[in-house]
């Protein structure tokens, strides 16, 4: 398929403070094994043959970003973030018009997930393209409470068919633009890429990550992320 035969595009949101890491510095900027979560990030998906170029979502305050146009051999751009994280997605979306086709597929990643595995994202592309759209996501293990306001269990909600939503997810580039323009139209917060696909009628293909493909979010995640990372290839 002309896509994958010419490679995908990754957009990359870095545009976020950070706010439950409570540092000063961004946490994309924070160090893993000495080296900014940031860059991991990058240099795993860039690694991945079927990953052509990314484009990288910045805050319009980034005062630390390394300027980088390459990681191992692919080209990296940067466009300026907004609020939401959609609204930063959607940013990167619409600054890859010109090189990436309306009806070809393009990835979204989170900055934060660094331990993203190559077969992961070699399932999601391969599952994804025959379905018209895809998104990483683990089923729920454990089982699920609902509390009141005081924080007492209300009721014990189904565990079955209930998964956690992860990245990448894979949508064809001009239909995730206009999802994103329709939700943001219609003042639907929308908190993944699936959900303003949802929104629109499709049914996004779950396709089953990797549980370690865990979103950075508070100061413990560091150390387990670097924990997992070292353990990949
Ligand atoms: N993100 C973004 N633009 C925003 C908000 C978030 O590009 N306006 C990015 C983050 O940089 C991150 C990803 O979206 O890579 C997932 O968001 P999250 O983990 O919530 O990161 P932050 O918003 O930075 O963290 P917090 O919510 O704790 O402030
Ligand atoms: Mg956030």
């Amino acid at each position: 398929m002309a896509t994958t035969d010419a490679g995908l595009w990754c957009v990359v949101p870095a545009a976020g403070r950070g706010a439950r890491v409570g540092s000063a510095v961004p946490k994309q900027y924070l160090p893993i094994a000495g080296k900014p979560l940031l860059l991991h990030t990058l240099g795993r998906l860039a690694a991945h043959p079927c990953i052509a170029g990314l484009m990288v979502v910045l805050a319009a305050e980034d005062a630390l970003w390394p300027g980088l146009h390459e990681i191992a051999g692919k080209p990296i751009l940067t466009a300026t973030g907004g609020a939401e994280r959609a609204d930063s997605v959607l940013a990167g979306l619409r600054a890859l018009r010109g090189k990436v086709e309306d009806s070809q597929f393009t990835l979204v990643h989170d900055a934060a997930r660094p331990c993203i595995h190559a077969a992961d994202i070699s399932r999601l592309i391969e599952q994804g393209i025959r379905a018209g759209g895809a998104l990483l996501a683990a089923p729920v293990r454990d089982t699920l409470k609902r509390a009141d306001t005081q924080g007492r269990v209300a009721a014990t909600e189904p565990r079955e068919a209930r998964w956690r939503a992860l990245t990448p997810q894979l949508f064809r580039c001009g239909e995730l633009i206009a999802a994103l323009e329709s939700a943001r139209a219609a003042g639907i917060a929308v908190t993944d890429e699936a959900m303003a696909m949802e929104h629109m009628g499709h049914k996004p293909l779950l396709v089953e990550g990797s549980e370690d493909t865990i979103k950075v979010t508070t100061s413990a995640d560091f150390a387990l992320a670097e924990f997992l990372l070292a353990r990949m290839d």
